[in-house]
């Protein structure tokens, strides 16, 4: 995607002592990052307040991450809103989110529009309250025909129903006779995940340090660079993602083959 490198440069400009725009290459910068945003509640709690604060603040460095993300020129964002599993928490926590959500995607966008952001969503939307499924319909009518950046966000989605459903989907079209069984291959199937037309993600970051997917985007991160950090996601902001892609650059990615030394 096209970067406009004087205001990468002035956006990049007051560096701290460990990080600057010179340490990465920009010709190599990852074409898609998704970021699995954790830490909300902890990162309230830290200071006294209640976990809904830690979302409320959530919102700040997701704003400041699509911004980062556009001017680094990537060509998609992928963020970790919302889990299948995550409607286990106590339900005022789950309102507050799916209020949350509704409210800030109307307020931002003005933002997507000023940078030419596409909306995606991943996972399954019919579950979710009639406000916020209306304000993500419109999200998506509005910015459909932008042609700048992916924003996807992941609401109510979890890997494996993702890929439950994807088997349904292909078990139907064998059924009906679309296509044949034995033409079912990798291509295919990820043509029925959430994610089809996107690239797999080339660096995933996870914020709160913790190890594990917790059911994301298993197919789709096959070869994908992890990048963890213990920073809490409201803490997330343009010089840990720099941190993340210097990482991602200093990896050797072998894709199971050999590199040649
Ligand atoms: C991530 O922060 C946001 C969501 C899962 C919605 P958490 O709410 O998981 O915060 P912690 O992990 O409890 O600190
Ligand atoms: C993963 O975070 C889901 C999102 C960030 C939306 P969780 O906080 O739900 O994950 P676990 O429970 O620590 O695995
Ligand atoms: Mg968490």
């Amino acid at each position: 995607m096209q970067r406009d490198e004087a205001l990468l440069r002035e956006y990049y400009a007051a560096a701290p002592a460990d990080i600057s725009l010179s340490d990465i290459d920009l010709e190599r910068v990852p074409s898609h990052v998704s970021i699995i945003m954790d830490g909300n509640g902890r990162w309230a709690q830290a200071r006294g307040l209640d976990r809904s604060k830690g979302h409320v603040a959530g919102v700040d460095a997701l704003r400041e991450t699509v911004t980062t993300s556009v001017r680094l020129g990537l060509d998609a964002l992928s963020v970790y809103a919302f889990s299948t599993e995550n409607w286990r928490r106590p339900q005022r926590e789950v309102d507050l989110l799916m209020h949350l959500f509704a409210t800030t995607l109307v307020k931002e966008l003005p933002l997507f529009h000023q940078e030419n952001v596409r909306l995606r969503f991943l996972g399954d939307l019919e579950a979710l309250p009639k406000k916020t499924y209306d304000v993500f319909q419109r999200g998506l009518d509005e910015t459909s025909g932008h042609t700048g950046m992916i924003f996807a966000l992941a609401v109510n989605y979890g890997s494996r129903a993702e890929i439950a459903r994807a088997c349904r989907q292909i078990a139907d079209e064998v059924a009906t006779g679309i296509i044949d069984a034995s033409a079912i291959d990798e291509q295919v199937v990820a043509e029925h995940l959430y994610t089809t037309g996107m690239p797999d993600p080339e660096l995933l970051i996870r914020t709160s340090g913790e190890l594990r997917l917790s059911n994301y985007l298993l197919w789709q991160l096959a070869y994908t660079e992890f990048y963890v950090t213990d920073m809490m996601w409201p803490d997330f902001n343009r010089w840990e993602f720099l941190r993340a892609v210097r990482a991602f650059q200093s990896r050797n990615r072998r894709f199971g083959g050999v590199v040649a030394s």
